[in-house]
């Protein structure tokens, strides 16, 4: 990445700062690939030396030389851009260096996604006056950017929607919560779908509403009464069966 003429460059900015008071002074150069197109068409080079926090001079693919932006800099720059086998170097990373990399980059990071664990759950019961609120929540997803949508019969629902922005996790990995206010109808579906790099087609959770704890106790004093019911039957059949076996019948 260094070629030898710029690591000189490179040492002789850095030896006229030392040529002052010792006392932390600090010589940087970077080496920049900025890009944003997945086809690196508008990928930029940018070569910069900076002395404390200012710039000194720099070398723009897209402007094609060195350009200075202090004193030393512009006379830098000067001898710079007349040193053709340097240029040539420069004017060449974009491809040797900048898109050579950003590939390597990109399998690794960038085009990676992770599809996020989806749940739909209810936080407050509607009590007949207030509406009762959904939560779904998308978890351990990548990339950032995602699209949680409400869906009553399969029609998106606007109003009365509350999301958080994609949280990070701090391990690349990101979660995100919507709420849906919103009063129970019979009948009615609610779902809650999930648009994301990690999956070509929408992903679908309906909500499966709980039963109510007053609901459950009913259903099981019936489903006891229910087992009760077929023991004794049993019981009463087995019986019956014994004592008809015992019986001898005698033809008359
Ligand atoms: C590089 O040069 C182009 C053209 O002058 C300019 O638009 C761009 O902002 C420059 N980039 C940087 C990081 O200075």
């Amino acid at each position: 990445m260094s070629p030898p003429k710029l690591l000189s460059v490179h040492l002789i900015i850095l030896l006229s700062a030392f040529t002052g008071p010792a006392n932390g002074y600090y010589n940087s150069r970077w080496a920049e690939c900025i890009y944003s197109s997945s086809d690196y068409s508008d990928m930029v080079y940018i070569d910069g030396y900076y002395f404390n926090k200012y710039l000194v001079v720099q070398f723009n693919s897209t402007v094609g030389e060195y350009v200075g932006f202090t004193e030393l800099g512009v006379r830098t720059a000067e001898a710079l851009n007349k040193n053709t086998a340097l240029m040539q170097q420069e004017r060449a990373e974009v491809d040797r260096f900048c898109k050579h990399n950003a590939q390597g980059f990109d399998s690794a990071v960038r085009d990676k996604t992770e599809k996020p664990n989806i749940n739909v759950r209810s936080v407050k019961e509607s009590d007949g006056k207030h509406p009762a609120v959904l939560l779904c929540s998308a978890y351990r997803f990548y990339p950032q950017r995602i699209k949680v949508t409400w869906l009553k019969n399969n029609v998106p629902v606007t109003s009365d929607v509350t999301s958080t922005d994609e949280m990070p996790n701090g391990d690349w990995y990101y979660q995100i919560h919507s709420h849906l206010e919103y009063t129970p109808k019979s009948g009615e579906k609610i779902s809650c779908m999930v648009e994301h790099a990690s999956s070509t087609k929408p992903m679908i959770v309906d909500w499966e509403p709980a039963i109510a704890q007053s609901e459950r106790n009913k259903i099981a004093i019936g489903a006891s009464g229910l087992v009760l019911g077929i023991i004794i039957a049993a019981a009463g059949l087995i019986y019956y069966k014994k004592k008809s076996s015992g019986r001898i019948l005698v033809p008359h």
